[in-house]
């Protein structure tokens, strides 16, 4: 995830940045980059200058050797490609035409395209392909418009440019008119402002700070502060002065990597609400707030062409990727009544599979780099089939040898299993199948309306699971030590129970499986007893009768069980009530139309994983014998 650091004070800006900006590499970044502002003490002369490269802050700082730009207020940057690929040109800091305002952006601009069109048309010619070269210009253009200029028209400017931003933004602004001045914006992506003597600073993360002061603003969201070197200023997005008490951090630098949480792996799993929001919302249009006049929209496909043409989905992917595709395939049956066949990369580059030049071929892969998930795409586009990959890696080598991407917005992750990687691969195969099913005639209006409110109610439903992480903590700490953890499921329950097995084993190294819950009974079932925890996903009513008489089955043989549900539907509590009778413990998600609850059960055993893990002693972030991306047959 991209990187800010800022500073203004009586030390050399570049040096300080360089360090802000090395205690937020774990946070992981394509490439680097710094803005400062060079002036004599009395302001005058001021320049910006800004140096920035693709890769690691040493090629950075190999750039800046000899050639350092001197100056004593700056913004710094490390980027996560979101919008066009790692490159020089693509770093942060970016300008707007002149030069004479710098700003660094983490997050997403969901409007850019719409803004940089209207930029367009008064002018503007944009150097780079990133969504943040829009807000410098931006700035730029209210600045140049600014009929009150005497009423602090930097602080004005910014207000008036992140009024029309929609999205989620980190923002460092300099401006060569007002050299004494850093202005910092925070909506929906962090930003901390530390306080100094004669010195103040802005980091999106806690660790770029310690070094220098341990008081600090969080800033909260649609607040701006503006640094000087001996005070800082807050403001409401309405450009109303406000009061905030500064904090004083007392966490040791590794506990402040992981914003407080004991490992990555939980930091991730409680970041999916944001995460989940980031990819859905920059692909709906018209209007987010009312479901019915809001479309899909996939700018990089040619869609209704593709929809015209594909007589079938094929998906192939690795481990928890393959798991989304399962999901995906459910989803595609489900909404776009397209025959779907799922398999696993390492199965389908060696089996002699049938290609039909109307296929529609998508990879999904978190890193980009799975050796068999690209040799995959790769005989897959040697029978001249059209790829699309789903990835969250910008300028992987998945994401260059596929004819389209559609990136997720998960941000990177550090720890090795999965989470919010997964549920935002989720998220992007459940639009492109409401999408195709709009384009196929097979989806109307109404259902439409209808997947995009269930879409949309999501992020904030998977903060609620958040809610029940005590609960959870306590069961894991009464199973953990079982022999045996079995998943059960049907359809889309029976791909989470899939994914679930997967997390649990890799990270507490506890035997689990999975099983379609019809499949108990022709084998399985010989293993269960009193050493067994079976955990039943139960979210399709329709299916209830028959996933609890699995679970009789296999309570009658000693296992422990807990059941995973909707909650009760208003009055009802019909199913809540019998599944009280077959279960030792009872999680239930907010009610979600059925497809989409993978993304909301999967939340509960990221959890359950996580604690039977730590449970047991072991590191979740770092499990034994695994890697993060996967480059070896
Ligand atoms: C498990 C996990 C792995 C990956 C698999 C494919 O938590 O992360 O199973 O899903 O190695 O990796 P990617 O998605 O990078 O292709």
């Amino acid at each position: 995830m991209c990187g800010i650091a800022g500073y203004t004070g009586y030390q050399e800006a570049t040096s300080i940045l360089l360090a802000a900006l090395k205690k937020l590499e774990y946070r992981g970044y394509d490439s680097a980059g710094i803005a400062v502002l060079s002036a004599a003490p009395d302001f005058s002369g001021a320049n910006i200058e800004v140096r920035k490269t693709k890769g690691p802050l040493s090629a950075l700082e190999a750039a800046l050797e000899n050639n350092a730009p001197a100056g004593k207020l700056g913004i710094g940057h490390t980027r996560w490609a979101t919008h066009g690929e790692p490159s020089d040109i693509n770093s942060h800091p970016h300008t707007d035409v002149s030069g004479s305002i710098a700003v660094v952006h983490n997050g997403i601009i969901e409007n850019y395209a719409h803004l940089k069109s209207f930029l367009r048309e008064r002018g503007v010619v944009f150097r780079s392909e990133t969504d943040t070269e829009v807000i410098a210009h931006l700035i730029d253009h209210y600045y140049q418009n600014d009929k009150h200029p005497r009423s602090d028209p930097l602080l004005r400017a910014t207000l008036q440019a992140i009024s029309k931003l929609e999205g989620s933004y980190a923002l460092g602004v300099i401006a060569r008119d007002f050299p004494d001045r850093l202005i910092a914006v925070r909506k929906d992506s962090p930003l901390i402002v530390g306080l100094g003597k004669n010195e103040n600073f802005i980091a999106s993360d806690a660790p770029a700070l310690l070094a220098y002061t341990r008081d600090v603003y969080f800033l909260r969201d649609n607040e701006i502060a503006v640094l000087y070197n001996d005070h800082v200023d807050m403001y409401n997005n309405s450009g109303e002065k406000i009061l905030r008490e500064s904090q004083h951090i007392d966490w040791d630098v590794e506990s402040a990597e992981k914003a407080g949480f004991a490992h990555f792996m939980l930091k991730e799993i409680h970041e999916q609400p944001k995460a989940l929001r980031d990819t859905l919302n920059p692909r709906l249009g018209g209007g987010i707030n009312t479901a019915a006049n809001v479309q899909i929209h996939f700018d990089e496909l040619d869609l209704p062409a593709l929809s015209a043409q594909a007589k079938r989905i094929v998906i192939t992917a690795c481990g928890t990727a393959y798991h989304a595709g399962v999901v995906g395939k459910y989803a595609f049956e489900h909404f776009a009544r397209l025959p779907v066949e799922t398999d696993i990369a390492s199965e389908y580059r060696y089996r002699d599979p049938l290609f039909d030049k109307n296929d529609l071929f998508i990879i999904i892969s978190q890193s980009g780099e799975t050796a068999d998930t690209l040799a995959a795409l790769r005989l897959a586009k040697e029978h001249g089939a059209k790829v699309i990959a789903i990835t969250n890696a910008v300028g992987s080598t998945i994401s260059r040898e596929a004819d389209t991407v559609l990136y997720t917005r998960a941000g990177p992750e550090i720890a090795v299993a999965s989470t919010k990687a997964f549920t935002t691969q989720l998220m992007c195969l459940y639009l492109l199948a409401l999408e195709l099913g709009r384009l196929r005639g097979v989806l109307g209006p109404e259902r439409y309306a209808e997947g995009i409110a269930g879409l949309q109610k999501i992020p904030e439903n998977a903060a609620k699971i958040l809610e029940h992480k005590e609960a959870v903590q306590r069961y894991a700490a009464r199973q953990f030590n079982k022999k045996k953890v079995f998943f059960l499921g049907r359809l889309f329950d029976y791909a989470v129970s899939m994914e679930s097995a997967l997390k649990l084993k890799e990270i507490s190294y506890t035997h689990s499986e999975s099983f379609a819950a019809g499949e108990l009974k022709h084998g399985p079932i010989a293993l269960v007893d009193k050493d067994t925890l079976v955990v039943t996903f139960a979210t399709q009513e329709t299916l209830f009768s028959k996933i609890t008489s699995n679970v009789r089955e296999v309570l009658s043989r000693g296992a422990a069980s807990l059941i995973v549900m909707q909650e009760p539907d208003g009055g009802s509590t019909t199913f809540l009530e019998a599944a009280k009778t077959i279960a030792d413990e009872i999680w239930t998600i907010p009610r979600t139309a059925a497809p989409f609850t993978p993304l909301l059960t999967v939340i509960y055993m990221q959890l359950f994983a996580y604690y039977c893990s730590v449970s047991r002693g072991n590191d979740p972030d770092k499990p034994r014998n695994l890697a993060k991306s996967v480059t070896v047959e």
